[in-house]
């Protein structure tokens, strides 16, 4: 079964990819950089948007500006990309793994609560696949404790809780534009945020430790050069004008493919929270007791499918080293033996292929329980 590929690109990119190669500005300087620093941010209804070179720098970056550094904790869900939990450990802080909730596989507010001790600084829910984490809980947990709120919206551009953007509710939302997200320049990363104190000290971090409008000489902290060139922007510029439609695309789809499956007998696709009322379908997620059976029949028919995470983040070897707190993980651990996800081009096609999508899997799922 063929699938519709990912990443696309059209004219438009190359016509501003043209305008910066034509320029004597290829790197971070081209304006360029700043515009789409502004448009994003704005789609992201946000004042201020800091562009880095990934979605992993820009989670160190918003943790060091965020003042979280030795002897800190902070507070992340046991099932993600690792990035979310190596920003904490390179910043000096120690992360502390809890527990997903077992259908929207996100941080469970409950068990984040029970993690919160003196030492607690900040914490960092990541919207999985799209699907948010209970903002209506944690926002008021991190209040509560005076956390800093950094959300991982790696996977959610242009997801929306109660009609607010992902990135726009805690101090920071966190976006990574790396081949497989919604979009793309081959890498990337964004940083927004509405603390204008807080979006200058992320710049200076990006930017060898320079103070925005300061001399090019001079340095006022210890920091890298994190910058996107002109030649990102210029693609990106041009994957967010194509976003609402493609998003628009993929949650018809999406419903399309959660009707069909319905009451497929041993299936739970991902719930999303009533609260949410726009999803990026970053990934399309479910949890079957033949798992391994059900990745194998879809794949052979042609449906890209991946069998989780080999295992939670703590059981990395970097951290079966120490350097974090293990809070107990049941539902994680269950999630690795019966979850998987598809990614998000299988829902860029049209109504004919999201029903041979769906036939596949629900054969997929028959297979499996023979
Ligand atoms: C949840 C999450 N956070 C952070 C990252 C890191 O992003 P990047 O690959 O741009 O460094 C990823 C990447 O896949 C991710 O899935």
């Amino acid at each position: 079964m063929k699938q519709p590929q990912w990443p696309v690109s059209t004219e438009r990119e190359l016509e501003l990819l043209r305008q910066v190669l034509e320029s004597d500005r290829w790197g971070g300087y081209h304006e360029f950089v700043k515009q789409f620093e502004r448009e994003f941010a704005a789609f992201v209804h946000c004042a201020h948007g800091v562009s880095a070179m990934n979605g992993t720098v820009t989670l160190e970056m918003a943790l060091a500006a965020a003042g979280v550094g030795p002897g800190d904790e902070v507070i992340v869900p046991a099932i993600s990309f690792i990035s979310t939990a190596t920003a904490v450990s390179r910043v000096g802080a120690t992360p502390v793994f809890v527990d997903i909730e077992p259908l929207s596989f996100n941080m469970d507010p409950e068990r984040a609560a029970a993690a919160v001790t003196r030492r607690t600084k900040a914490i960092i829910p990541v919207h999985f696949g799209g699907a948010m984490a209970d903002m209506d809980r944690l926002l008021p947990l991190a209040e509560q404790h005076g956390l800093a709120l950094i959300e991982d919206a790696a996977h959610a551009h242009g997801s929306e809780w109660n009609g607010r953007r992902a990135g726009s509710l805690g101090l920071a939302g966190s976006f990574s534009f790396q081949n497989s997200k919604v979009m793309t320049a081959g890498e990337g990363g964004m940083l927004t945020t509405n603390d204008a104190g807080f979006a200058e000290r992320a710049w200076s971090l990006m930017d060898q430790g320079r103070k925005p409008g300061g001399g090019w000489f001079h340095h006022y902290a210890l920091a890298s050069n994190y910058r996107i060139t002109g030649l990102q922007a210029a693609v990106l510029l041009a994957q967010l004008e194509r976003l609402p439609e493609q998003i628009s695309r993929r949650t018809r789809n999406a419903n399309l493919l959660r009707n069909e499956l319905a009451g497929v007998p041993g299936l739970t696709l991902q719930t999303v929270p009533e609260r949410q009322n726009a999803n990026s379908w970053y990934l399309l997620l479910g949890r079957i007791r033949t798992r391994d059976e059900f990745h194998r029949g879809l794949t052979a028919q042609g449906v890209p499918c991946t069998p989780f995470y080999p295992h939670p983040l703590y059981g990395n070897p970097l951290y079966q080293q120490g350097g974090c707190r293990v809070e107990p993980c049941p539902v994680a651990e269950a999630c690795i033996a019966d979850a998987f996800w598809l990614p998000h081009r299988v829902l860029m096609g049209d109504e004919g292929t999201t029903g041979e999508v769906a036939a596949a899997m629900r054969l997929a799922c028959a297979r499996g329980s023979l």
